[in-house]
């Protein structure tokens, strides 16, 4: 064992792996792309723990690589492959620190798992509405430092919206308590939003406040083929129009990405007619189950007799439900079977989405006429999971692979931006997009960023190389900060 790594592991509430075999899980990402190295894996379960943590590395000016649930598909969640640095995990800090069904709070450890939140909310009668295909291994705070989305953001609004409060540890080991219950609270800098969506960059997050709402007294799932994307796109927006506030879910799929979910899920995808597109729509509120079950029977049934759609399901039971999220939560996991998917989080304007999803088909077809168009997406919120499918021979076949994968990205995400989107819809940046900040972002944005990073981490030992380019002048700590 190094010294640091002996030093560490002498601190109270502190564990420590060293042993290569026990690290490895930590040094690698769930998809398997990324892999890193470090002087050990730092497991503590108070938040005086990590403060005493981080002011070791900061003494030491040792980098510090925070994880969650290690479930980040953009490079987020593994170290770089210098080594000398640590990981800080935080699963050990999985607390329910206290549940408030009468003011629709609750505040939580960061290493909480969040299908573990969903379920204390849902003990008390509460929904806590944050939803994605991860939840089972992703941690409250991954889901706060990447400012996650998920399927029920059309409704409930992305993790920025659930929080109420945070506690932070700096990277020099200073602790911010600011784990707030109240609704409004005017004083001053609101902090918290610093934090959310920062990616371990400026400070490590140990607490929460959420939000919690009502359970909805019904709801059900459908799931719906249909003749072509403008009907997939109109579809969408008469739903929302006429369910307001009861639309919890809005999912496109590509028939290309149902095609790769009947080939490599063991249950299969849904037994419904083939169609170029899918919807998978969620409503729920104050009406029961089978009254939603009519209401989409009504608005559906001219669609269906029109021909637009082809094939609808409406989920009858908890069990039908749950067989269209799984398909819904698997496509992760099957395309990383497919082949070589170049996966890009992008958003647009909801009203572009049309556009979007034509203009990217066809420079696609003409650039890479081997790759097949994937998509998946929560298009209530304009995001798309726009895929670039390349079998596993024909990856293998490219000889510039990055050159391919920076050819690819810049295509999309220039359409996405012309259409005044983005490149990172809910993701993050993670190690990955780094280089498309500099491209997409302003200067007086990234400037005003690096700014912020220097003012709470001016050695840069928190998540380098993470979300932000970012160097140190040496001979001007704490001052010069220079572009890489
Ligand atoms: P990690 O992956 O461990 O870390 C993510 C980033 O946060 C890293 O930069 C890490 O350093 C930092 N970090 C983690 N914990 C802390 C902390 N306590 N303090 C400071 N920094 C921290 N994302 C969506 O937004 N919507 C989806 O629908 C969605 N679906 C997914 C489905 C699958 C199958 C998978 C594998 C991923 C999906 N994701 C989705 C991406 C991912 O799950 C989310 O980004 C999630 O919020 C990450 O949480 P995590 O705990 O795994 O964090
Ligand atoms: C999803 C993840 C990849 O929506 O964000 O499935
Ligand atoms: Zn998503």
């Amino acid at each position: 064992m190094t010294d640091h790594a002996s030093t560490l592991g002498h601190i109270k509430d502190v564990t420590v792996l060293t042993a290569a075999l026990d690290m490895a899980p930590h040094l690698i990402d769930w998809r398997k792309r990324h892999t890193g190295q470090a002087e050990c894996v730092v497991f503590p379960s108070t938040t005086q723990a990590v403060s005493e943590v981080m002011a070791y590395c900061h003494a030491n000016r040792i980098r510090v690589f925070p994880q969650g649930g290690n479930t980040s598909v953009c490079g987020g969640s593994v170290p770089d492959g210098q080594g000398g640095s640590i990981v800080l995990n935080l699963s050990r800090m999985n607390r329910l620190r206290e549940i408030n069904p009468d003011d629709d709070s609750m505040v939580v450890d960061a290493g909480c798992i969040l299908a573990n939140v969903q379920q204390a909310a849902a003990d008390v009668d509460r929904l806590f509405p944050l939803r994605l295909g991860a939840e089972g291994s992703c941690q409250i705070g991954g889901n706060i430092a990447t400012n996650a989305g998920g399927t029920a953001a059309v409704r409930y609004g992305v993790m920025r919206d659930l929080v109420l409060g945070l506690e932070v540890v700096l990277p020099d080991g200073t602790i911010i308590d600011a784990i707030k219950t109240v609704r409004k609270d005017n004083s001053g800098f609101d902090l918290k939003h610093l934090f959310i969506g920062s990616e371990g960059t400026i400070g490590i997050i140990t607490g929460a406040a959420l939000k919690l709402f009502a359970r909805p007294r019904g709801m059900t799932t459908a799931a719906l083929a249909i003749r072509d994307i403008d009907t997939a796109l109109y579809i969408a927006r008469d739903l929302r129009g006429a369910l307001p506030g009861e639309i919890s879910a809005l999912e496109l799929l590509s028939d290309s990405e149902m095609e790769i979910v009947r080939e490599f899920r063991a249950e299969g995808a849904l037994r419904m007619r083939q169609a170029p597109w899918y919807l998978i729509v969620e409503v729920g509120g104050r009406s029961t189950e089978a009254e939603y079950r009519d209401i989409l029977e009504t608005l559906l049934m001219p669609e269906l007799e029109s021909g637009a759609l082809t094939d609808a399901i409406l989920a009858e039971n908890e069990r039908q439900r749950g067989e269209i999220w799984g398909v819904r939560h698997s496509v992760t996991e099957c395309n990383m079977h497919a082949g070589m998917g170049l996966t890009h989080d992008i958003a647009v304007p909801i009203g572009k989405l049309d556009q979007y999803i034509k203009q990217a088909e066809a420079e696609l077809a003409e650039a890479y006429p081997d790759a097949v168009p994937v998509v998946v997406g929560h298009i209530g919120d304009g995001n798309l999971h726009y895929i670039a499918m390349f079998t596993h021979e024909a990856w293998a076949a490219q000889t510039a692979q990055e050159a391919v994968r920076d050819h690819v990205g810049h295509m999309f995400y220039d359409i996405a931006v012309g259409l005044g989107g983005t490149f990172s819809a809910e993701h993050g940046v993670g190690s990955i997009h780094t280089g498309d900040m500099e491209r997409y972002k302003s200067s007086s944005s990234l400037r005003m960023m690096r700014d912020m990073k220097a003012a709470f981490d001016p050695l840069g030992i928190a998540n380098p190389g993470r979300m932000l380019k970012f160097s140190i002048d040496e001979n001007a700590l704490g001052g010069e900060i220079e572009n890489e």
